[in-house]
């Protein structure tokens, strides 16, 4: 079962900046699975909030700021005074930290589009992956449905995972009926009777979000085909529970 870092190493650096992506590598991670959003003057920005408050020392929704405002904004103290010059980072800068890394690990781009709809966001998300000839390295997912079904028919190189919350009974028909190409999805989905037979049928699952080992225990048996986790370290076994 792969590890995947979730918005990096997000359980000891501050989520979705360039630290915890870098420290993810570090560790050893098989991925890492960040969230995208667009400013707005139409830049590819990583952040999981719609608003950029809780993670950083500014106020404002990501939409409504420019790529300039957004950059101005201290993306680390929040998380501790000593990470102050962490910065939102553009999703280019984690494509080239990704050609860097030697290890070929996977990126699972988030496209957090299930609340505000930003117009050309998948187009935008896809041909930069493709200048970077990055494509086979990229997992795209998202909450959105008619987002997933659109990026599959943009582009069938990519692979495109389906998320959703909780156990959906009806998930590998939704799954089969989007074009997607595999499920991302809690535990308790993973766990379940659909979510078994899902993988029973050869379907590729991977899980969000195991942050202690008992639960990581609980999976290592299944055909779960990755985890994701703010704690890459623990799972791997470097540092205690
Ligand atoms: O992509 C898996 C997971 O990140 C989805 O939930 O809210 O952490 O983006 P969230
Ligand atoms: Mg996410």
């Amino acid at each position: 079962m792969k590890i995947f870092a979730h918005r990096g190493c997000s359980g000891q650096y501050p989520e979705n900046t360039m630290l915890a992506f870098r420290k993810a590598i570090e560790v050893g991670a098989s991925g890492i699975e960040l969230d995208v959003q667009m400013s707005k003057d139409g830049e590819l920005v990583v952040i999981h909030d719609e608003r950029i408050d809780r993670t950083t020392d500014r106020l404002g929704y990501v939409k409504d700021m420019t790529y300039k405002e957004l950059r101005n904004a201290d993306a680390g103290s929040w998380f501790h005074p000593s990470f102050h010059n962490e910065r939102i980072p553009h999703l280019e800068e984690v494509l080239d930290l990704l050609l860097e890394d030697q290890s070929g690990m996977t990126l699972n781009i988030e496209l957090k589009n299930d609340v505000f709809d930003y117009p050309g966001l998948e187009e935008k998300v896809m041909l930069l992956a493709e200048d970077k000839k990055l494509a086979s390295r990229i997992i795209l997912s998202s909450f959105n449905k008619a987002s997933v079904s659109k990026m599959k028919q943009l582009n069938k190189t990519f692979e495109i995972a389906w998320l959703f919350e909780g156990v959906e009974p009806n998930a590998a028909a939704i799954a089969e009926e989007l074009g997607c190409d595999s499920i991302h999805c809690p535990a308790e989905f993973s766990l379940s009777a659909p979510g078994l037979d899902y993988m029973n049928n050869g379907g590729t699952l991977r899980v969000y979000t195991i942050n202690d080992l008992g639960s990581y225990q609980s999976l290592i048996h299944t055909k779960v085909s990755a985890v994701m986790t703010d704690f890459p370290d623990l799972l791997l076994g470097r540092i205690e529970d």
